[in-house]
């Protein structure tokens, strides 16, 4: 039997909720995912992690948060593949951890990384404002307040973020990010617009992640995706992680022809 195909068997039977539940097999786990699995087996943090004080500090966290399995995670996988435009969306613990992250990025060109974090709820914004600027990486994140507003799905209006695809582009130098985290709005919002709100940015290199894949919202919005989105987007699984946390990739050469890079 091929690696491929093991690792592809293996990693649906490992990876997939959906599978383990006996219901709709994800489109395939390419070998990336089941290799990322390596990841999953930090999640013990010792005291010189650069998170190990975050994560301690029980002030910065609440129900809200992203679990530490899923940042730890996130983490090791930004410090493997440096990504140097981040773009999220639902501010908090994770944009404290981005910030840590750009703080440290050196690129051969010299290149400086941005993050780009999307927040509805002005008072969030303020709170995670200061938290950066206590921690002294406030200049390493863009935090944008972006208003929930109808943004139209499919021919029918959800609420999401009003986004404003040209100004995070300026932001990001006329690039597109290269690591997408999907944290917001809240449950019940609910994310399904998120995603097609920022298509015109992303590029062949982007990677998305949704946390909270677990819940029956985010497995029906991965559904939705998956059916009206499989021409540009492939759902790669969702890693064992907190409340889930599903990893999609982006096949831009699909949609409108020229890859864009
Ligand atoms: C799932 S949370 C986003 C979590 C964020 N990515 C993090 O890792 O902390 C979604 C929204 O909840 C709100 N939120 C986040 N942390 C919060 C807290 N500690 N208390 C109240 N609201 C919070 C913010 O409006 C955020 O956009």
């Amino acid at each position: 039997m091929s690696r491929s195909l093991l690792t592809r068997i293996l990693g649906r039977l490992v990876y997939d909720p959906c599978v383990r539940a006996g219901r709709l097999p994800s489109n395939g786990v390419p070998l990336r995912v089941f290799r990322a699995l390596s990841y999953c087996r930090t999640p013990r943090i010792g005291p010189r992690h650069p998170l190990h004080d975050l994560l301690a500090a029980s002030e910065w966290k609440s129900r809200f948060s992203i679990s530490d399995g899923s940042l730890l995670w996130l983490w090791a996988h930004l410090k493997r593949h440096r990504p140097a435009r981040i773009l999220e969306m639902g501010s908090g613990i994770s944009t404290l951890a981005f910030s840590f992250y750009a703080s440290s990025y050196k690129s051969a060109a010299s290149e400086r990384s941005c993050v780009v974090s999307l927040e509805h709820d002005e008072k969030w914004v303020a709170t995670t404002d200061k938290r950066l600027q206590e921690m002294n990486t406030r200049q390493f994140v863009t935090l944008l307040h972006c208003a929930l507003g109808p943004v139209p799905v499919g021919g029918i209006e959800q609420s999401s973020y009003s986004v404003d695809c040209g100004r995070i582009s300026e932001l990001f130098g006329g690039k597109g990010p290269d690591l997408v985290l999907i944290d917001g709005p809240p449950g019940d919002v609910g994310r399904l617009a998120t995603l097609p709100s920022i298509l015109p940015l992303l590029t062949q290199r982007t990677e998305v992640f949704l946390d909270d894949a677990y819940r029956p919202g985010e497995q029906a919005i991965i559904a939705r995706w998956q059916n009206t989105m499989s021409a540009c987007l492939r759902y790669c699984g969702t890693f064992p992680l907190g409340n889930g946390l599903a990893y999609f990739v982006y096949h831009p050469k699909i949609r409108n022809g020229a890859p864009r890079t």
